[in-house]
């Protein structure tokens, strides 16, 4: 029987060969998953005799990551913010950087709910995830709230335009527990009335300039072109949802929007010229580049 660091190493070289852009730790997540175990066994056990069936399910997988498919994919799930989240060819798969969008989500949802006492009836905050794809930013955040019990008082809409990503979204809500907090709705970034406007309007909307598509990773090509593409400056759908804005949130509301690391010029200019005389701030993630725009509209006279 081969051993697990001979598996690794011929696996490491096999997907380097095919442009992995980190193969070792792909092999090793599809090494675990073989031998059905959590990846720091293997990497604890290098020793370790593997089965004929986990070699060969190691084999079949590796071949599956070498011709381009998303580790995510293959695995059937994407860790984001120490959950587990289904992901498959249905939406984008959970980024590490919209983490940072997640934070300060939360953030601006204590800041309000601690702000005053809630008189017991108060109506829950609304909260918007515009794009919402395997539910990641909505389903994260509730996790987040429940944690601090807070998750009572908030009421969070997930909306997409692809039903497909919705369903997924949907499972992920229930897979963690948040499905009477967390609602999904099919929709062309928000709903076309708004009743009650919300109070955080959350968005990850895709930003990759159209021309740039083609230079992404092969793994994206395995995802929804419509989760990348964000139009020929990369801020068409971001420009869509900035208009709709004024109506969609309530009086001190605020609008977190995901950004690509190069569009924080782009965003201030954006939102200077569709929102005038609201307030804009980039936040940077957690490796200093920009990430999350904050706007914030100017409060009206007398509040
Ligand atoms: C970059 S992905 C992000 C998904 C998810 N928020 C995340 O962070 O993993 C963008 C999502 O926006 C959705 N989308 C694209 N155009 C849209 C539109 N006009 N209205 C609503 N959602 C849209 C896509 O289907 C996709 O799920």
């Amino acid at each position: 029987m081969a051993t697990v660091e001979e598996l690794l190493r011929a696996g490491v070289e096999l997907l380097r060969a095919a442009g992995s852009e980190t193969p070792r730790l792909d092999a090793e997540l599809l090494l675990a998953r073989a031998v059905g175990v959590d990846r720091t066994v293997v990497l604890a056990h290098p020793e370790a005799p593997v089965t004929a069936g986990s070699e060969a399910s190691f084999a079949a997988e590796l071949e599956r990551r070498a011709d381009g498919e998303p580790v995510a994919y293959i695995r059937g799930f994407k860790e984001f913010f120490g959950l587990a989240l289904a992901s498959d060819p249905r939406a984008l798969i959970p980024r590490p950087e919209t983490e940072r969008l997640v934070e300060l989500a939360e953030r601006e949802v204590v800041a309000r709910l601690s702000a005053a006492a809630r008189p017991v009836g108060t109506a829950p905050l609304r909260i918007a995830d515009v794009g919402s794809g395997s539910g990641t930013v909505a389903i994260a955040l509730a996790v987040l709230l429940r944690r601090r019990k807070m998750l009572s008082e908030v009421e969070i809409l997930g909306t997409d335009i692809s039903r497909e990503a919705l369903n997924l979204a949907q499972e992920n809500a229930v897979g963690h527990g948040v499905a009477d907090r967390v609602r999904f709705m099919e929709a062309d970034l928000l709903p076309p009335v708004i009743a009650t406007p919300f109070a955080i309007v959350l968005a990850n909307l895709p930003y990759v300039r159209t021309d740039a598509l083609p230079r992404l990773p092969i793994a994206a090509s395995f995802e929804p072109a419509i989760a990348l593409d964000g139009g020929p400056q990369g801020l068409s759908l971001i420009h869509g949802l900035m208009g709709r804005l004024p109506d969609a949130l309530e009086e001190g509301g605020v609008a977190l929007l995901e950004i690509g690391a190069d569009q924080a010029d782009a965003i201030e200019a954006l939102a200077h010229e569709t929102l005038p005389g609201w307030r804009t701030e980039v936040a940077l993630d957690l490796a200093g580049q920009p990430r999350v725009a904050r706007l914030e509209p100017p409060r009206r006279a007398g509040s």
